[in-house]
C-alpha cells in the first residue's frame, strides 16, 4: 500500500476525496492468477475509497506463463472492486496490443473495453464523468492510450496512440476540479493546471530499480515520470509502480503496490 495525500493548487477548501488505485495488474497464471488477483482487490476495498480507478493492462502477455487470461475473466475479477462512486478504467497499451482484431482493424473498441463495461466497470476513453461526494462535484477524466497501435518490434514499440488530451479536457465544462487518469505518464507535459492532479501507470517503477535509479523505463522521459509523486511547477502527477509484469515476471526494488490518494485535508469537510 502507498498512500499520498497532497491538497493541489485551487483544491476546494474543505473537500477531501480518495482515490484506490489499481494499475497494470497483468493477470496471469502462475504470478498473477485468480486467487492472488482476488487478494488484491480484497486489499483494495479494505482502503474503503470513495472511487476506484484502474489504470489499465488486465492481462500479462510475457513468455513466463503457464496459462493467459482473457479480458473477460479478468474484468469479472475486478468486478469486485467496491467504492461508493463506483470504479472507473482506462486501458492500456497490453489491452489494444493483445487484441489482435483491433490492431488489424486499426481502430476499438477493444475486447478489454467491452469486458470492463459489461463488468460494471465504465471506460473513460478520451472522456469523462462529473461525480459528486457529499454534495460537491469533481470531474473524472481519462485519457485514451498513447501507446495503442503495436509498432511491431522491441526497437519501435508503439506507432501512436488513441489519446485525444483536448477532447478529454473539454468534457470538464465548469469549475468542478477535475483529476485525469492517463495509462502512460509522458502526455504530463502538455497536461493544464486545470487538471489538479494527473495519475498513471504502465511504468511498473521501472520494474528494477536500483538505489531508487530505474535503469530501464518505458517512457521517453526515462526516470523523471518512472515512479511516485512528481510535481512539475503547479501541476502534480502520480505514477503508480502497478502491481503485474511486463516482458518477464521479474520485480526488484520495485515491489507491487496499490495507492491510495488523498487530496484535500481528512476530517475538515
Ligand atoms: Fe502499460
Amino acid at each position: 500500500m502507498t498512500r499520498y495525500a497532497l491538497t493541489p493548487p485551487n483544491w476546494p477548501p474543505g473537500f477531501h476525496l480518495r482515490l484506490g488505485v489499481v494499475a497494470d495488474l497483468h493477470a496471469g497464471e502462475p504470478h498473477m492468477g485468480t486467487d492472488r488477483v482476488r487478494r488484491v482487490v480484497a486489499a483494495a476495498n479494505a482502503l474503503r475509497p470513495d472511487v476506484m480507478l484502474f489504470l489499465g493492462d488486465l492481462n500479462a502477455s510475457h513468455r513466463f506463463l503457464s496459462r493467459r487470461f482473457w479480458p473477460g475473466e479478468t474484468a469479472a475479477l475486478l468486478a469486485d472492486l467496491r467504492a461508493p462512486l463506483g470504479t472507473y478504467a482506462i486501458l492500456g497499451n497490453h489491452d489494444w496490443w493483445e487484441d489482435e482484431a483491433a490492431q488489424q482493424a486499426n481502430r476499438g473498441p477493444t475486447e478489454a473495453h467491452g469486458a470492463l463495461e459489461r463488468n460494471g466497470i465504465p471506460v473513460l476513453e478520451n472522456t469523462g464523468r462529473r461525480l459528486v461526494k457529499d454534495g460537491r462535484p469533481f470531474w473524472l477524466l481519462g485519457l485514451g492510450d498513447q501507446w495503442a497501435w503495436w509498432g511491431g518490434s522491441v526497437r519501435r514499440l508503439h506507432r501512436g496512440g488513441v489519446d485525444d488530451l483536448p477532447a478529454t479536457l473539454a468534457v470538464a465544462d465548469d469549475d468542478a476540479p477535475a483529476i485525469l487518469m492517463a495509462h502512460e505518464p509522458d502526455i504530463f507535459p502538455q497536461v493544464p493546471s486545470r487538471i489538479a492532479v494527473t495519475l498513471a501507470g504502465h511504468t511498473h517503477g521501472g520494474q528494477g530499480r536500483l538505489f531508487g535509479w530505474a535503469p530501464f523505463t518505458a517512457s521517453k522521459f526515462g526516470n523523471r515520470y518512472a515512479y511516485g509523486h512528481v510535481v512539475e511547477g503547479d501541476r502534480h502527477l502520480i505514477v503508480s509502480g502497478g502491481l503485474g509484469c511486463s516482458v518477464a515476471p521479474v520485480r526488484f526494488g520495485a515491489p507491487p503496490e496499490i495507492v491510495l490518494v488523498e487530496l484535500g485535508q481528512p476530517g475538515a469537510g
